[in-house]
């Protein structure tokens, strides 16, 4: 009796330390394409429950140097996709059209051309779990047909 207790005992200790590990850390990685056509690949992300943290690369599919047809992926509060692309706007192309002080920008990469790919790491603990984000591209002019929903658990 003692060591079928001490047996399940041990095992109840394996199990606990798997757990602790698998709960310790989770990267989960993305991909999303930009082209030529100032188009983005994907509409939709997903980002499952259990991911401690996304690894997003974006890729320019394309030829056109950046000055032209630069990409970036911006993610942010859906409410907040026309302001985000706006002070993007105004922190110009030496910013990879992003406010690095803007705290509706919730994570993002820097602006890439034809041939050139990026990749941005974020942690998912500022995201709430079930919820639905957008991305979008904050190059002047692109925002409104390239964009998208993330969403998280
Ligand atoms: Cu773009």
């Amino acid at each position: 009796m003692m060591r079928l207790i001490r047996q399940v005992l041990a095992s109840a200790a394996l199990i606990g330390a798997a757990t602790a590990a698998h709960a310790a850390d989770k990267v989960c990685k993305l991909a999303i394409t930009g082209n030529d056509l100032m188009q983005y690949d994907k509409q939709e992300l997903v980002v499952a429950a259990d991911c401690t943290s996304v690894e997003l690369t974006l890729t320019h599919s394309g030829k056109l140097p950046k000055e032209a047809m630069g990409h970036n992926w911006v993610l942010v509060n859906t409410p907040d996709l026309s302001a985000v692309a706006s002070s993007g706007m105004t922190a110009g192309p030496a910013n990879n059209y992003v406010d690095k002080a803007d705290k509706k920008v919730l994570a993002s990469t820097k602006l890439v051309g034809g041939g050139e790919s990026a990749t941005v790491t974020f942690a998912t603990s500022a995201l709430k779990k079930g919820g639905a984000y957008s991305y979008e591209c904050t190059m002047p002019g692109h925002n409104s047909v390239m964009h998208g929903v993330l969403k998280f658990g």
